[in-house]
């Protein structure tokens, strides 16, 4: 039987921080507001010539050393992202070429904040069939360029960043015991960006393809639907709320992460929790926060993790894995 592991985790964030203050002199807010209702303090912006694919690259560099591995030991790269750098090649491709790999597969996922569980469950299934054997797990995104920034609703959430993983094939027991991916298109009026290529590219390339939301119902939902997916999970694999040591979120909300918590009636000490450093980073923020748990020694090898997002589409997946 061939698993998949974990072999290594990488992330990154641009150097540019732009804190609650900052956004209270753009837009009608307060630290206060922002804290109370999201948990984000600050969030990460790219440069005006960063791209998703240079933060990527960030990322990926750093999981290869974390799983010492070398560019060309990796056979497949699956980019999540929302924002990719052009309408192609994929940022996947774009990333092959610099890493200078040549020949495996690259293509990139788009499952908005869900896209990393989504682009785990796929390398998981190429791993699990013997084609691949180290594969190269992304999610990646600049979210600020497709946000309203005169839009307080929506501007005070987003931030850039990319975090990555080394999926890796192993005999012995599964690092990925079971992935639950999800979607349900019928939702697309609470959260969207109503423009791109085919459907209004006068209003895209004129900048005006942003971030719309609900802020309230795409909550509600994520609430609901994450503690379901949760359920779900757990039965699958035949196991106990308690059998859980670290769950890993996607970091939207705090407000949404901690009523998972409580559904799981997990302590918030076992929860990792980054959202305050870098707000709503989309398919970023698993991978980001995974690292940021494996890298300060709290998610240590055979140590049960629930990973779950909850995105646009809607989307929403979960992993769970022994790391
Ligand atoms: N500062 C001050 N006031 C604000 C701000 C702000 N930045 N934004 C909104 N408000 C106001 C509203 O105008 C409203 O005022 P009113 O009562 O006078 O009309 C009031 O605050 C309450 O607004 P709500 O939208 O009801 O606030 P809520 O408690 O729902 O918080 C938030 C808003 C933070 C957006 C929350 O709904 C949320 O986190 N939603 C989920 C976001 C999410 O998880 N998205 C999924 C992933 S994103 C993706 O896939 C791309």
């Amino acid at each position: 039987m061939i698993y998949s592991r974990i072999a290594g985790t990488g992330g990154y964030l641009p150097d540019k921080v732009l804190t609650n203050q900052d956004l209270e002199k753009l837009v009608d807010t307060t630290d206060q507001w922002i804290t109370e209702r999201t948990g984000i303090k600050k969030r990460h912006i790219a440069e005006e010539n960063q791209t998703t694919c240079d933060l990527a690259e960030h990322a990926a560099r750093n999981a290869l050393a974390a799983a010492g591995l070398q560019a060309n030991d990796i056979d497949m790269i699956i980019v999540a992202t929302t924002t990719p750098n052009q309408v192609f090649p994929s940022t996947a491709c774009l990333l092959q070429a610099r890493l200078d790999i040549r020949g495996c597969p690259a293509f990139d996922v788009q499952a908005v904040c869900t896209g990393f569980v989504y682009a785990l469950g796929i390398a998981d299934k190429f791993i699990r069939s013997g084609s691949v054997k180290n594969a190269l797990v992304i999610g990646a995104e600049t979210m600020s360029r497709i946000v309203d920034w005169s839009d307080r609703g929506t501007c005070v959430l987003f931030g850039d960043g990319a975090g990555a993983v080394i999926l890796q094939a192993s005999a012995e027991e599964p690092g990925i015991l079971s992935c639950h991916l999800h979607a349900d298109g019928a939702y697309e009026s609470l959260l969207t960006v109503p423009h791109g290529i085919s459907n209004g590219y006068d209003k895209m390339i004129e900048g005006n393809a942003y971030i719309k939301m609900q802020g309230n119902e795409v909550f509600k939902m994520a609430v609901n639907t994450l503690g379901r997916i949760v359920d779900d999970t757990l039965a699958a694999n035949n196991l106990k709320k308690t059998d859980i040591d670290w769950l890993v979120p996607h970091q939207a909300n705090i407000r949404i992460i901690t009523a998972t918590a409580k559904k799981l009636k997990m302590s918030m000490e076992q929860v990792v929790v980054t959202v305050q450093e870098h707000g709503n980073t989309s398919a970023a923020s698993v991978p980001l926060a995974l690292n940021v748990a494996v890298l300060d020694g709290r998610i240590k090898r055979g140590d049960v993790v629930l990973l779950e997002a909850f995105g646009g589409g809607f989307t929403w997946g979960s992993a769970l894995l022994k790391y």
